[in-house]
């Protein structure tokens, strides 16, 4: 050996260190060549939960994100941390020991949970087409064709197979959401594997099933009376970072402060909307008809969201909305975030007849608290409820107190319950065993926090979960006879009728 360097040393005496160093180099330069092509490769196939490498889901066709502000690698070496370093390196939250979650359970169940409010029923409703097949993997695969993304909890842990990307950061927050979820009731999630589509029209039709073929599971933030999507807690319950919109707790103390700067007597005597116009909704073009206070009692302000960006969100903030006696609710392109926001006014609010229906929205009974408004001659029925709650004073506070309130009950615990209760009951109608597919990540709360940006990172932090909840959920009782469900909207029905009727008489004597 060291005879033959002796020899290459003789035979080359002024070639070898060069050469040595040359081909070092060479080889440095080119393994990083390919290392950073190989990483820019695989970070140009990965998906993420802020839409990297996804496109819009076809059926809510919306502008794409565009990532330019980073130079190309270091968004490649965002993705690879964010997505693939992190989870695995992150406090096994999930994984705590199992004699802790033995310890955690025991202290859970020697507390006496309060029974659920009675709208938790809703989940039986939801859940029941499925009763009597179950869910196979055959159905959750055709859900596919409907989703954006798919759920899988095993362990405790959560995975997520991406398909399409969301509008704006709805994604994230709906997983922030689940991860809060199962940091809350650790151990108790059970395994499940979800279909969810984030966009806002609901897609499964229930007349498509029946004669043979069964219907396809299907998680959303809404649905209605002729659809079987399932409704889950929207994503502002956490956050919306695009229109500065606070986690649900906070932001509901703002607004009922907001509230009680003018008493009902000093509160503006007309109906209040402000909103965006331009969502393809034909309620909200026909209320923009209604903008005249002196004929309709009506106030129509319209908003525009670049605007108000520009402005600080000063103007938007919802706590200073809550000056009228009348606040009204129109849904926008389907169901619409708002509607939680404007019950929490303490205002009477006037509901323009909802088509879609979102988790909590069952909680909601016409004359107890709220005021129903018919869709048909819009400004007529608007006024007319106007002109009822300015000669019916105490009947209109107490409305608008009843539905403060239950927004106040709809706290971020009722939520998790909520959530909790419907997976749960989800997950007992299975057939088969949860497994995350291959091209599935695993997710937690350290990924999402190096995805978001300095916005979205502050409302997830101030919307998550602090501590492990020491109570169990709240009871969930029995599935209710099916009988409950049609009696619940002939009930609904006949005391929206009666309004009407009231209108109609009413009109009929001025006319
Ligand atoms: C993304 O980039 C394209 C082309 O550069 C541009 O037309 C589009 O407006 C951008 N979209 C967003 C959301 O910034
Ligand atoms: C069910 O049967 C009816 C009548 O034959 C048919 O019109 C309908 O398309 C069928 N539905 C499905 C989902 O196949
Ligand atoms: C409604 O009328 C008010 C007062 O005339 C006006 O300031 C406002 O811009 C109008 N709103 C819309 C949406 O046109
Ligand atoms: C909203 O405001 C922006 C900026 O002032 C303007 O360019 C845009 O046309 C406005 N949009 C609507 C729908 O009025
Ligand atoms: C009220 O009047 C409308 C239009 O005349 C009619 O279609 C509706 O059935 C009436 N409703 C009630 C409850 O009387």
């Amino acid at each position: 050996m060291a005879k033959k360097q002796a020899w290459v040393h003789s035979s080359h005496p002024r070639w070898p260190s060069y050469l040595f160093f040359l081909i070092v180099a060479l080889s440095v330069f080119s393994l990083v060549a390919i290392l950073i092509y190989k990483v820019d490769n695989f970070a140009s196939q990965t998906k993420t939960i802020v839409g990297h490498n996804l496109e819009p889901t076809p059926w809510h066709l919306f502008e794409p994100k565009n990532f330019t502000d980073e130079s190309r690698h270091i968004r490649a070496y965002k993705i690879i941390q964010c997505s693939y370093l992190t989870c695995p390196y992150a406090a096994a939250d999930g994984g705590a020991q199992p004699s802790e979650l033995e310890k955690r359970r025991g202290l859970v169940s020697s507390r006496t949970p309060p029974k659920c409010p009675t709208f938790f029923k809703f989940i039986y409703r939801d859940l029941e087409p499925w009763f009597n097949t179950r869910i196979s993997m055959d159905q959750i695969t055709q859900a596919k064709e409907h989703a954006a993304f798919r759920i899988v909890i095993v362990e405790g842990k959560l995975f997520v197979d991406l398909y399409y990307a969301c509008v704006q950061s709805r994604m994230m927050f709906t997983l922030w959401g689940i991860l809060q979820l199962l940091k809350k009731y650790p151990g108790m999630v059970p395994d499940v594997d979800i279909m969810f589509d984030c966009m806002d029209k609901p897609s499964i039709e229930r007349n498509r099933f029946g004669n043979g073929s069964l219907p396809v599971p299907l998680f959303r933030y809404c649905t209605t009376e002729a659809h079987l999507d399932i409704p889950f807690p929207d994503w502002s319950f956490w956050g919306w970072s695009e229109v500065n919109i606070k986690p649900w707790d906070e932001q509901f103390k703002e607004i009922k402060q907001g509230s009680r700067t003018q008493t009902w007597a000093k509160k503006i005597k007309r109906a209040y909307w402000k909103g965006n116009p331009d969502v393809q909704s034909p309620i909200r073009t026909e209320l923009m008809r209604c903008n005249d206070s002196s004929l309709w009692g009506t106030e129509i302000i319209r908003q525009n969201w670049t605007e108000e960006a520009k402005a600080g969100y000063e103007r938007s903030k919802l706590s200073n909305q809550c000056k009228h006696r009348y606040k009204i609710y129109a849904e926008g392109y389907a169901w619409s975030v708002s509607l939680k926001y404007i019950l929490s006014c303490g205002s009477l609010p006037l509901i323009i007849s909802p088509q879609y229906e979102d988790f909590f929205s069952r909680a909601l009974i016409p004359k107890l608290n709220y005021w129903p408004v018919s869709s048909i001659d819009v400004c007529r029925s608007i006024k007319f409820a106007v002109d009822w709650g300015n000669s019916n004073p105490y009947q209109a506070q107490a409305i608008g107190k009843r539905a403060q309130q239950l927004m106040q009950s709809m706290s971020m615990d009722q939520v998790y319950h909520y959530m909790f209760h419907l997976i749960s009951e989800y997950a007992k109608l299975q057939d088969f065993k949860p497994v995350p597919p291959p091209s599935a990540q695993q997710v937690c709360e350290e990924s999402m926090l190096c995805f978001a940006d300095e916005k979205q990172k502050e409302l997830l932090k101030k919307s998550a979960v602090t501590s492990v909840s020491t109570t169990p959920p709240c009871t969930l009782t029995r599935s209710p006879n099916p009988n409950f469900f049609t009696a619940w909207a002939e009930k609904t029905q006949k005391i929206i009728d009666e309004v009407k009727d009231m209108e109609n008489r009413t009109n009929a004597a001025i006319t």
